[in-house]
């Protein structure tokens, strides 16, 4: 069938018979070969800009689980660092930057065509990547969502409930979509320039549109995703995108509907079922087994990916994570969900 590539032919909307599969953070700290390289880097950040270190996590989980995909190893917040914002990661507390709380620091932020300079040596690697990858693996090139870059530059972290973004958002809608429209922009250039130097999937990650109510989700999570994938088709006809709006429930749907996304990465708590029936006929979905269970493993882990590949194998299938499997997660366990996928 087609497509040697097999995430490439379930992407175009085929089943295959064993689903390709990869996972969330599969180039991370529960390698013991990622800890490694990463001592020697120096801060994450060193990591991400190095091409030669970069370039060699991200093959590190495709040598040893073979995995159908290989993500480019960078981060979504490059992105606002590249706009001109202050970014550290302090050890152990997560990503942290200056926050902008007003129109007139979001004005002063740089414009799209001013990120490159920053964002090279992330280019380089896609370009190395391109390269060096094996001929059945496809390399998924990626960027965070508006809304969700937007929480960390409104507030400066992460939260769970995004409580400092959404007040800026009821409170002063001038300067946040605002702040929306600029990040938009600049994602579009990020990811064309990835898709040049051989990004063959563009995967956007949405991890707070779980957030959003009512209209705001339309307009803060669905309308600047539509207008990436959109854009991004325009200039790479059948390019095939990958959305993850986490945590949005019936949110799914309206992706579904939107034409312009191949695959739907599904959270954990979307029933597998459910997305067989109303999100499969549209479009290929990617999930979503709890990244808890590469912790646990035993009985519950290939109870659980077995129910998932009997579930959604009958249609365009990627077998994925709910989330990013954490840094406890065992490779041994990755080993085991892999031998019941391939059987
Ligand atoms: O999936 C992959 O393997 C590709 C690389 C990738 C990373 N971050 C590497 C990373 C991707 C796709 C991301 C996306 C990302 N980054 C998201 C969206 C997806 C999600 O997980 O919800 C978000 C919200 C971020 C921001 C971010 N970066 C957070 C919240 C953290 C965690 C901080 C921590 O210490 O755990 C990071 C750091 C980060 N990004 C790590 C990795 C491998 C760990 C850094 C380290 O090695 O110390």
């Amino acid at each position: 069938m087609g497509n040697p590539k097999k995430l490439l032919n379930v992407l175009a909307g085929n089943t295959e018979k064993t689903p390709p599969v990869w996972m969330m953070r599969q180039a991370g700290r529960y390698l013991p070969e990622y800890r490694e390289v990463r001592k020697n880097a120096g801060g994450f950040l060193d990591l991400c800009y190095n091409p030669d270190f970069a370039t060699e996590v991200t093959l590190q989980p495709i040598r040893r689980f073979g995995f159908d995909a290989a993500i480019l190893f960078a981060d979504i917040l490059l992105v606002p660092q590249a706009m001109g914002m202050k970014l550290w990661f302090a050890e152990g507390e997560g990503p942290r930057l200056e926050p902008v709380s007003d129109l007139q620091a979001i004005e002063a932020l740089k414009p799209a065509e001013a990120i490159h300079d920053t964002l090279a040596p992330v280019y380089e690697t896609v370009k190395r990547l391109a390269a060096e990858l094996p001929k059945e693996t496809t390399l998924i090139g990626f960027a965070g969502a508006p809304w969700t870059v937007a929480t960390y530059m409104v507030a400066g972290r992460g939260s769970p409930d995004q409580a400092v973004a959404r007040q800026m958002m009821f409170g002063d809608e001038v300067a946040f979509s605002r702040l929306i429209d600029k990040v938009t922009e600049a994602t579009i250039e990020y990811l064309a320039r990835q898709v040049q130097a051989g990004a063959e999937v563009i995967k956007l990650f949405d991890s707070w549109a779980g957030t959003l109510s009512g209209s705001y989700f339309e307009k803060y999570a669905l309308k600047p995703a539509v207008t990436i994938a959109t854009e991004l088709k325009r200039r790479f006809p059948g390019l095939p995108v990958i959305g993850f709006p986490r945590g949005a429930g019936g949110g799914y749907v309206q992706f579904a509907d939107a034409g312009c996304f191949d695959g739907l990465a599904l959270d954990s708590s979307v029933p597998a079922g459910w997305a067989r029936d109303v999100l499969q006929p549209k479009l290929a979905v990617q999930g979503n087994l709890d990244p808890m269970h590469l912790i646990t493993g035993g009985d519950a882990l290939e109870n659980e990916t077995r129910r998932l590949v009997d579930i959604l194998g009958e249609g365009p299938f990627i077998f994925n994570l709910g989330h990013g499997i954490t840094p406890q997660g065992k490779p041994e366990n990755v080993e085991k969900m892999l031998s019941v996928i391939r059987g």
